[in-house]
């Protein structure tokens, strides 16, 4: 099926670029059962999406339901989109009242697993997992008895509703009573601590909370309510906060101010109407946080975010309800992959969409393919950091289970190593499921650049080509298309539904960073090639590109390389100051399990790199690690090691670092 085969090269240009000739087309039986089966009509629909945007768009509009239609598709004043203008919905009516409507109520909707599996004495190891599976009709009840429960706490449309919560159905129940009422959420992932919570609070003006006493992760409850507590301390803003029992750890309720989930929804009706909102209403602010300063609140409309998450998942993952699909998405509902592709693009979409609250290794390494084989997984959607994490674990772990059920492979949320792609290919979709490689950002709302899996030809490393409305050039800062194969900056050049639609509270930080760089365009901040097929490969953070003796190096291409060595299971590539060169490349490099940390070692993969990539990519230093430095999202916190490997103090916040003590380890075996 596949041209084997890699080979690199660097000679000519100024850059030096991985160049892959692994090719993967789609497999014939899935292509003939696909929504978009072949490139040919993927082209054509491409063709007109961008042309005739607006057509294109209101044809899709009109499958959801809408209470008044919209009077004209796109209003567009760079850089303020405005999508189906006068048009009246309520995504959460497209969610699940649309589907009851046409007689699927007692269709599956959420299957939910929690973290514990309770043996007979209810211990934490061997016996059943806890599993909920909700209908719409069950999901309908749960959310307007929510949803009128807000209200009776004076909640009202337009008031942001903080939502901190681990990973249960109720999570989902919460954000889609929120939409059913207009009140705008902000939902902050469940690992982060008081001061992100007081920060956010404070920056949407909320003064409600809604949390749990606590979430299971690898056996233990993640003291939610008490971070709560903590953050309440920092800040006078917030009146009501409402706790969902879960854990039943030890917590303290404030009288007056808290209430129990349970109790306030026991009495609230299970009849709340759908409020027609506006299409150009807030449906959510969602933090993301820059390398420099504080999180930006990012802000997404209902109806443009809910006709391109809908569609995104429709075609991305090939979903149909008529075939049993069963989708997993294992990113927490923190993120904007959980809003988009666990809660909204996914129920308008009939597909029953998966939920599992805790770790990949509790109790045991194969939790996820136990999973994907209880539940029979066909879709499945997770982020690289994981990948490589279970290669490093070892395919024992996977050889027990059954994964035949599995058709689609998705990736996110960072660039794949072409090395991780092909373990995720040949170990988990066992040669058979195409991988969409799907690039996009807390800003886009949706995928941007994604394979088709019934469609598209994917090629390790590269998230191929642009979706459908999807303008995407690769240019200087000029705004001038760059070369083939030559790296620049990754720009959308004309206005899509789930754009952002601005930055909470700050217009300024809007226009700076997505509209400042480069002259017309959306700046997304990445840089990015694209090669001789039409493919695009991102080549990393505009700021994680190395200038080392006037070459352009990704960082991106460095780890991919020294990721395709045997002994290496992960790595991170940042420049340091460099006498002669300028800039030197730095490496730091975690092993294969029970592999030995030599100097020869060393030496072997410094050696491997050179013989990749060309000799200027060599990494001058390279350190052994236990672990990499990352975000709580998985994002690896390349700031952290800049510091490091110049040897100066860490600079700036590492509020969201997971493990500081990676950082101190690294710093005392710096050379
Ligand atoms: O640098 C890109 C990287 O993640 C950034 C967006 O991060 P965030 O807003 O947290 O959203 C993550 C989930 C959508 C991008 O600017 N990124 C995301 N997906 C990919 C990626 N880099 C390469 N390939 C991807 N598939």
């Amino acid at each position: 099926m596949a041209q084997a085969g890699k080979s690199t090269e660097s000679e000519s240009s100024m850059e030096s670029v991985l160049t892959e000739n692994r090719h993967f087309p789609p497999p014939a039986a899935f292509a003939k059962q696909a929504h978009i089966g072949s490139i040919e009509k993927y082209e054509e629909m491409h063709k007109r999406s961008v042309e005739d945007s607006e057509g294109f768009w209101s044809e899709v509009a009109d499958e959801l339901h809408w209470f008044k239609k919209w009077d004209t598709v796109l209003e567009w004043n760079l850089p303020d989109a405005k999508w189906f203008v006068g048009g009246k919905t309520n995504i959460c009516y497209n969610c699940i009242d649309r589907q009851i409507d046409d007689g699927l109520g007692d269709h599956t909707a959420i299957v939910w697993e929690g973290e514990p599996i309770q043996d007979q004495d209810g211990g934490h190891a061997g016996g059943e997992p806890e599993i909920r599976k909700l209908t719409y009709n069950d999901l309908k009840r749960e959310v307007s008895r929510f949803a009128n429960a807000l209200k009776n706490l004076g909640v009202k449309k337009g008031d942001v509703v903080t939502i901190y919560m681990p990973m249960v159905p109720e999570l989902a129940i919460a954000m889609l009573a929120c939409a059913r009422i207009g009140a705008p959420h902000s939902i902050i992932f469940g690992g982060f601590s008081a001061s992100a919570i007081r920060d956010r609070v404070e920056d949407g003006k909320s003064n409600i909370v809604i949390t749990a006493d606590g979430g299971w992760r690898r056996g233990k409850a993640v003291p939610l309510k008490d971070n709560v507590d903590e953050a309440l301390t920092l800040t006078d803003l917030v009146k009501t906060v409402v706790v969902l029992e879960r854990c039943q750890n030890d917590i303290n309720m404030v009288e007056g101010r808290d209430h129990w989930w349970e109790d306030i929804t026991a009495t609230a009706s299970e009849h709340c109407e759908a409020e027609p909102m506006d299409a150009e209403d807030l449906l959510f602010i969602l933090y993301t946080s820059g390398s420099t300063g504080k999180p930006k609140g990012i802000m997404h409309t209902t109806g443009g975010y809910m006709v391109y998450t809908y569609l995104t998942s429709k075609y991305t993952f090939d979903l149909h309800p008529e075939n049993n699909d069963m989708y997993w998405c294992t990113a927490d509902i923190g993120w904007i992959t959980g809003h988009s592709y666990i809660v909204y693009g996914l129920l308008p979409n009939r597909v029953p969409t998966l939920m599992y609250e805790g770790a990949p290794d509790a109790p045991d390494k194969d939790r996820f393919w136990d999973i994907i084989e209880r539940h029979k997984v066909t879709k499945f959607y997770t982020a690289p950091t994981a990948i490589r994490a279970f290669m490093k674990w070892g395919r024992e772990h996977i050889d027990k289970h059954d994964l035949s059920s599995l058709n689609v492979l998705g990736t996110v949320g960072e660039p794949i190593n072409p090395e991780a792609w092909m373990w995720y290919h040949e170990v988990i979709g066992n040669e058979k499921c195409p991988i969409v490689d799907t690039w996009w950002q807390t800003e886009t709302g949706g995928h941007m650049l994604t394979p088709l899996p019934g469609a598209t030809t994917t090629t390790p490393g590269s998230c191929t080509k642009p979706f459908f409305g999807i303008d995407a050039a690769v240019v200087n800062s000029e705004g001038e298309p760059v070369g083939e194969n030559e790296g620049g900056i990754l720009v959308i050049r004309k206005p899509w539904p789930s754009m952002l639609r601005g930055v909470y509270g700050n217009r300024e930080r809007f226009i700076d960073t997505y509209w400042s760089k480069v002259e017309g365009y959306y700046t997304a901040g990445d840089g990015a090639r694209k090669d001789e097929h039409g493919n695009f490969w991102i080549m990393g953070r505009i700021d994680d590109v190395i200038v080392v003796a006037g070459h352009n190096l990704g960082t991106m291409e460095v780890e991919s390389a020294l990721v395709s060595h045997d002994a290496v299971a992960e790595a991170a590539v940042v420049g340091f100051p460099h006498d002669i060169k300028g800039t030197g490349i730095a490496a730091f490099v975690t092993l294969v399990g029970g592999i030995e940390e030599t100097d020869e070692l060393k030496k072997q993969v410094r050696d491997h790199v050179a013989k990749e990539l060309g000799p200027i990519s060599k990494p001058d230093k390279l350190q052994f690690t236990p672990a990499l430095p990352k975000t709580r999202s998985g994002k690896i916190m390349r700031r952290l090691l800049r510091d490091i490997a110049a040897g100066r103090e860490i600079s700036g916040d590492i509020t969201t670092l997971e493990d500081k003590s990676i950082v101190e380890k690294l710093q005392q075996q710096a050379d």
